[in-house]
């Protein structure tokens, strides 16, 4: 293509209708993502221990022609390529098989009925400004749907996974001894400083279903004796004790009212040298990039009341709280660390 012929300029830059045509489409990536992790498919083309789409039918108990199907679909949408008569996993489609820097986690937590079924019902949201997930107002969802909150373990998991070396790279956490990690899920923040900071000691707070998977997976991580895990509501109260509180992805979750409640507990387990970080993802004003729209939206739908807030926001509930922004420092990902230090007093 001559690339200074208007014409050809023209013809390369899709109608109005075709683009919309393209972006209603792509809702069945995740749809075929999804029946592709619920038939256990992946780990079978990996191995390519399969002699074919037949045979591959038989072994899951499928419908060989709608199998077929999706299996064409799923190497149109790059997850899969076809070789002869076989299918393999791209390397693309290979972030979902199960390993140690696996998406799969996420895939499971954000393809789940409990997280589709409230968004498809998005417009129920913005008429009531409320989530559509049923949830008792005072606790949230998560000791209402354990399920969901095990998948949301996974979830952070890989958040945790991608963020924790910028987060390491962005915070100095030499100056403290002691850590309290409040609503510190299975522990990914918490071991992954201590891993790097011999002389740490920490405590993982959290509800006591996840504290007991968080015994679980921090016993996984050579840390012995430098960390303790303390089930608790930290709506109502907070260990006190620690150089360093951290809030790792939790406010988000939050509506304003149970945001300053977190905060102001936090605010008086401190002692007045005591440092708070709040680890979120913000915005910088009412303009969303397109990733924001996505969290934004599913916060809407899901959360107790939580969406994405920006500096100045945080700020004033940090304040409501009786906590005094220092700085904000951004990472190399979608989160930055806002340092917290004790104000006045809440009343
Ligand atoms: C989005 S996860 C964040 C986990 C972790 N901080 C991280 O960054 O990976 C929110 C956490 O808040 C915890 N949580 C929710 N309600 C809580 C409560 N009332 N008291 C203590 N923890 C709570 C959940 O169990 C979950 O682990």
């Amino acid at each position: 293509m001559d690339k200074h012929n208007p014409d050809d300029e023209r013809a390369a830059i899709p109608s109005p209708e075709a683009a919309m045509m393209k972006a209603l489409g792509s809702m069945i990536f995740p749809l075929a993502v999804k029946a592709a992790l619920a038939l256990e498919m992946l780990p079978i083309l990996e191995e390519g221990k399969h002699a074919g789409t037949p045979a591959l039918a038989t072994r899951l108990g499928v419908d060989a022609g709608a199998l077929g199907r999706l299996l064409t679909s799923l190497a149109a949408l790059g997850v899969l390529r076809r070789e002869g008569e076989r299918y393999r996993v791209t390397p693309f489609g290979a972030t979902l098989l199960p390993g140690p820097r696996s998406m799969l986690p996420l895939a499971r937590y954000l393809l789940d009925d409990s997280v589709l079924l409230p968004l498809a019902k998005l417009s129920t949201c913005v008429q009531s400004g409320q989530p559509t997930l049923p949830q008792n107002p005072r606790t949230g969802w998560y000791n209402q749907y354990p399920e969901r909150a095990r998948l949301m373990d996974g979830a952070m998991a890989v958040y945790s996974g991608l963020g924790l070396p910028a987060l390491l790279e962005a915070y100095d956490f030499s100056s403290y001894a002691t850590l309290i990690d409040v609503g510190g899920g299975i522990g990914h923040v918490l071991a992954g400083i201590l891993a790097r900071y011999p002389n740490a000691s920490g405590t993982l707070y959290d509800m006591q279903a996840t504290t007991e998977r968080a015994v679980r997976y921090l016993a996984e991580h050579g840390l012995q004796g430098r960390y303790a895990v303390a089930a608790g509501d930290m709506l109502k109260t907070v260990p006190a004790g620690a150089g360093l509180y951290i809030l790792s992805k939790v406010l988000n979750n939050w509506d304003d009212e149970h945001c300053v409640r977190i905060l102001r507990n936090i605010r008086v387990a401190m002692e007045e040298d005591a440092r708070l970080i709040v680890i979120e993802g913000v915005i910088a004003d009412a303009d969303y990039a397109a990733e924001d729209a996505f969290r934004d939206l599913l916060l809407l739908a899901c959360s107790h009341g939580g969406r994405l807030r920006t500096v100045e926001e945080l700020r004033g509930l940090g304040g409501e709280a009786g906590l005094t922004m220092l700085r904000v420092i951004p990472t190399s990902t979608a989160f930055s660390v806002l340092e917290f230090k004790p104000g006045t007093r809440p009343r």
